[in-house]
């Protein structure tokens, strides 16, 4: 197991990497202090691993579940209302820790309903997909969508402890891997070249899900992740440049009413158009942006957004991004391949035509 450590003072914690740790059951102990336990997860995630967890923590506390219907969708208020009308019944009391076990969906709502359930209580964080083990459980990022944007709801929640148990990815279908990968290669691209090179060179072994290869991948970028949150938990700055791709990548989930396309296919080709961006403002060479395409491409990921969208329409999804102000646009652009910049100095005829580039 290797640990990497969110250095957050005295809200610092561990994010634990490796196999079998569903089952250990003293990753779980040192982090709760009350007697109860509520677990978060949904029910696909519940036929294969619940069962574990819940046997895990019952030598740690009473243990609770709540067993969400699966989907991008339910990311929503009503979902959180449920939990906590589940919370109350029981009832849970302000030393019980939420348990989020499964992918970033619940992660985010689990978070969330931690986050606000009598003003906030504990959470741990078990990401059973590749894209939560990456970048979701990581960082206290929680909420839910509304229907006029994307994470529109949510509060800065940091887990106490992140356990990432390799051995769960070996059930995840292939398309959901695929998505988690676009997260990966965002580390390099933002702010780690010898990561994007080894990117290059290590693709089809991390799509083939070789061992060595998917353990490096989560290890370093639990590490980028971890550095930029330590720096600047609340976004106020550095933060933002976690959210390369996103701009665009938002805008294509809510154009698309969160169906159809993944979080992490709609990144990927939004990474794909903010580095087209950055090439027509003359900021990434042409040679750099073909890189990205192709290492985005040999990955199996979309590079470029569904065609059914209108450009009109994807830039006013945009403009409800969080990081816009009085109405303008800021994006996170590349000033090459590991150098992230963001940025609100842009020509808007570039930036449309940019997007009619990909939506004519
Ligand atoms: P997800 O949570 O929907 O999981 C993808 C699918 O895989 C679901 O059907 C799920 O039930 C299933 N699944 C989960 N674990 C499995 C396993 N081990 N085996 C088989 N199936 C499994 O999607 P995701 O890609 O994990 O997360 C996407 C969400 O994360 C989005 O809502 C996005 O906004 C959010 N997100 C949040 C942050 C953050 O910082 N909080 C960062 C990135 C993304
Ligand atoms: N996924 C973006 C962030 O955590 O800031």
């Amino acid at each position: 197991m290797i640990t990497v450590s969110v250095e957050l003072g005295r809200c610092g914690y561990p994010i634990h990497i490796g196999a079998k740790l569903l089952a250990q059951s003293e990753l779980y102990k040192p982090h709760v202090k009350g007697s109860k336990l509520f677990i978060v997860t949904n029910e696909t995630v519940a036929d294969l691993y619940l069962q574990k967890v819940k046997q895990a923590m019952s030598s740690v506390g009473e243990v609770h579940a709540a067993v969400l219907p699966d989907g991008e969708i339910h990311k929503q208020l009503s979902t959180v209302e449920s939990i906590i009308d589940q919370m109350l019944a029981i009832p849970c009391d302000r030393k019980t820790t939420v348990v989020a076990l499964g992918g970033g969906v619940v992660g985010d709502i689990a978070g969330f309903t931690a986050a606000c359930y009598q003003r906030g209580i504990p959470c741990i964080q078990i990401p059973t997909t590749l894209l939560s083990q990456v970048d979701s459980a990581v960082g206290g990022k929680t909420g839910v969508n509304h229907p006029r944007g994307k994470n529109m709801i949510g509060a800065f929640h940091q887990p106490v402890c992140v356990v990432s148990d390799s051995d769960t990815l070996s059930s995840l279908p292939e398309r959901e891997f695929r998505a988690g990968v676009a997260e990966i290669i965002k580390y390099g691209l933002i702010r780690d070249y010898e990561f994007f090179k080894w990117l290059e060179d290590n693709m089809d072994l991390l799509i083939s899900r070789d061992k060595n290869a998917v353990a490096f991948a989560v290890e370093q970028s639990c590490r980028n992740k971890a550095y930029v949150v330590a720096e600047d938990e609340r976004e106020s700055g550095l933060r933002a440049i976690l959210n390369f791709g996103h701009t665009f990548g938002h805008a294509i989930e809510t154009g698309l009413n969160y169906e159809d396309w993944l979080h992490g296919e709609a990144v990927a080709a939004g990474m794909v158009m903010a580095s087209e961006f950055s090439r027509r403002l003359e900021w990434l060479t042409r040679t750099e942006s073909k890189r990205i395409v192709s290492l985005i491409s040999k990955a199996g990921l979309p590079v470029s957004p569904p065609t059914t969208l209108q450009p009109d329409h994807l830039k006013s999804l945009m403009k409800v991004d969080k990081k816009s102000e009085s109405g303008a646009i800021k994006f996170v652009l590349l000033k090459g391949i590991g150098q992230a910049e963001v940025t609100s100095d842009y020509s808007d005829s570039i930036l449309n035509s940019t997007i009619q580039s990909f939506l004519q």
